[in-house]
């Protein structure tokens, strides 16, 4: 009995020294897993935020490029036809929810044709190239207007998206227009994205296999580096 005992107390010592290490070890691995990922939630956070303030890195270059965004001009007309022919079909199909094989040319022309009233235009510049385009067109009552909005690929999600359309809703409300209105494809996860990091009141219906949107300008969330258009032009 005693010798049972005393077999039981050192087993029972044994075993508690062992729970003892699995639990040290289970909550040293828990804290370890927590600080790698408060580590990997900050470094995603940094990266979201210099990707903002500094424009965006084209894949394979070290140094960083800015990315100026300026309203659109006549002058560029033969830059924005650049652009377009650069676009791949997913994007072509995604923009106009037709499968061009190419975006014709006479649309992007009336593009450049925007009266900066009606139809305003904003776009991305990174060096020489336009590398992303936003557009709105206004509503006969003045109070609506249907946005549309493309980034070519290659620059894609960088922050060039949030860029060009809170410009544009900024120019939206200063020439007095309420809403943005859109039709965004059921898949398009992208463009849900970009919306809702925006704005924060934008709302979607379902209708055709497609989603109507409906974005109270009002609800433009604020990104800290825009400037006066003027000034950005290069
Ligand atoms: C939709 C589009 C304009 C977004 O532009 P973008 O420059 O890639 O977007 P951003 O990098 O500014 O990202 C904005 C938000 O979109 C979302 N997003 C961007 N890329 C994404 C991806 N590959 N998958 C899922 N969400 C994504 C994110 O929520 C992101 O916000 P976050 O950076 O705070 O996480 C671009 O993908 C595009 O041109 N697509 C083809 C044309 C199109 O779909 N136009 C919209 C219909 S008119």
């Amino acid at each position: 009995m005693a010798g049972r005992e005393r077999y039981s107390r050192q087993t029972d010592k044994e075993e508690n020294a062992m729970y003892g290490w699995i639990d040290r070890e289970a909550s040293r691995q828990h804290r370890e897993e927590i600080r790698n990922e408060v580590a990997a939630n900050r470094l995603a956070k940094v990266a979201r935020a210099n990707r903002v303030r500094a424009g965006a890195t084209p894949p394979g270059k070290k140094d960083q490029q800015a990315i100026l965004i300026s309203s659109l001009d006549p002058g560029d007309e033969a830059r924005l036809l650049g652009m377009y022919s650069r676009l791949s079909l997913r994007s072509i199909y995604r923009r106009f929810h037709t499968p061009f094989p190419r975006v014709p040319e006479w649309l992007v022309v009336s593009f450049a044709k925007a009266d900066q009233n009606h139809m305003v235009g904003v776009v991305a510049i990174a060096g020489e190239e336009i590398v992303g385009h936003a557009m709105y067109a206004r509503s006969e009552d003045g109070d609506e207007a249907e946005f549309a909005i493309v980034v070519e690929d290659r620059w894609q999600s960088k922050g060039v998206g949030k860029l060009l359309l809170s410009e544009l809703a900024r120019e939206a409300m200063r020439q007095g227009v309420e809403t943005f209105t859109g039709i965004v494809l059921t898949e398009n996860r992208p463009a849900f994205g970009l919306i809702d990091a925006v704005f924060a009141g934008a709302r979607r219906s379902l209708r055709d296999g497609s989603y109507d949107v409906c974005a109270p300008l009002q609800s433009l969330k604020s990104l800290t580096i825009l400037k006066p258009l003027a000034s950005i032009r290069p």
